[in-house]
């Protein structure tokens, strides 16, 4: 119990001293809650802004992807290297150490696989993400998708909603699907419609023209899935234009996991992302890395 006698006044009130107050370094982000900051700081590199996020819930759509059938040995090596890692709660649970100290961006939707017809999707309970310490949830919209896009709306007001109750901010991602185009035209309007409806953060595809016309459409931070496998040198170049349009960061899985070198290509990833490297300067980074750390 704190003393009643005997203590020192309080006098360093630092009159004429005006409060300092700073802003939120990320786009959109400076009127939400603390909480909600404090999450995203996390994800977000507060000096450089950007994030590398590892994505690796390909199996809740795809079932055990290239690269994701022995999560424990191909993933689990690659979470230091990361800035944010997002993944199904299942695998979360079964896999991922809970002492690795990166912040999740749990997929926060469930539905159908690649079996049926894509976008037919469900939200987990809110309860259980905050179990987890979740510090994103991520929901997919199906804009265009005239079967779909309706429910994938609705399923992302619901889980804004329940991210704002309890400070957890989501992310907005557009969705694959076999008929929709992936045009600046396109990736623009299904940002702009997951950010208006409340998606902090919204995770899209990077387009070969305009991509910048998408990162502007959009009032909050973008980052760029990476799509099917490439030859690294392309990957790190579509990763530099989409940091060069505009974009916070990227939330890569097959480009990184299923590269022979991942931790080459996380480091390489990393430099574009944080530290203003070219793609030839990136690619360096990786083949130096592969060749000195031959299986
Ligand atoms: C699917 C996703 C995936 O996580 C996303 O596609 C990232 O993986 P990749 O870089 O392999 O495309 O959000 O909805």
């Amino acid at each position: 119990m704190a003393d009643k006698e005997g203590n020192i006044d309080a006098k360093d009130f630092g009159i004429g001293i005006e409060q300092k107050h700073e802003g939120f370094f990320l786009k959109g982000c400076q009127n939400l809650d603390w909480g909600m900051k404090s999450r995203l700081a996390r994800v977000f590199n507060p000096k450089s802004g950007h994030a590398v996020m590892l994505a690796f819930d390909h199996g809740f759509i795809m079932g055990p992807t290239s690269g994701l059938e022995r999560i424990d040995l191909t993933i689990n090596p690659l979470l230091d290297y990361a800035d944010c890692i997002m993944c199904t709660r299942g695998i979360l649970r079964t896999l991922i150490p809970p002492t690795c100290g990166k912040p999740l961006s749990l997929r926060f939707d469930a539905g159908t696989t690649i079996l049926t017809d894509l976008n037919d999707e469900t939200l987990m309970d809110i309860e259980d993400a905050v179990r987890m310490d979740a510090a994103l949830l991520a929901s997919m919209v199906a804009v265009g998708d005239p079967a779909h896009e309706g429910s994938t709306i609705r399923n992302l007001t619901r889980t804004v909603d329940l991210g704002m109750r309890y400070g957890i901010p989501t992310l907005g991602v557009t969705a694959v699907g076999k008929n929709l185009v992936r045009d600046a035209r396109y990736l623009a309007l299904a940002s702009r419609v997951c950010a208006e409806n409340g998606a902090n953060v919204v995770k899209t595809y990077f387009c070969e023209e305009n991509f910048e016309r998408v990162t502007n459409s959009v009032p909050v931070p973008i980052v760029i899935a990476g799509g099917k496998k490439l030859p690294e040198m392309d990957a790190l170049t579509m990763a530099y234009r989409a940091i060069n349009a505009g974009a916070a960061g990227v939330d890569m899985g097959r480009n990184i996991f299923q590269s022979d070198s991942p931790v080459g290509m996380l480091l390489a990833v990393r430099s574009i992302v944080h530290d203003a490297q070219t793609p030839e300067q990136a690619f360096k980074l990786y083949t130096d890395y592969k060749n000195t750390h031959k299986a």
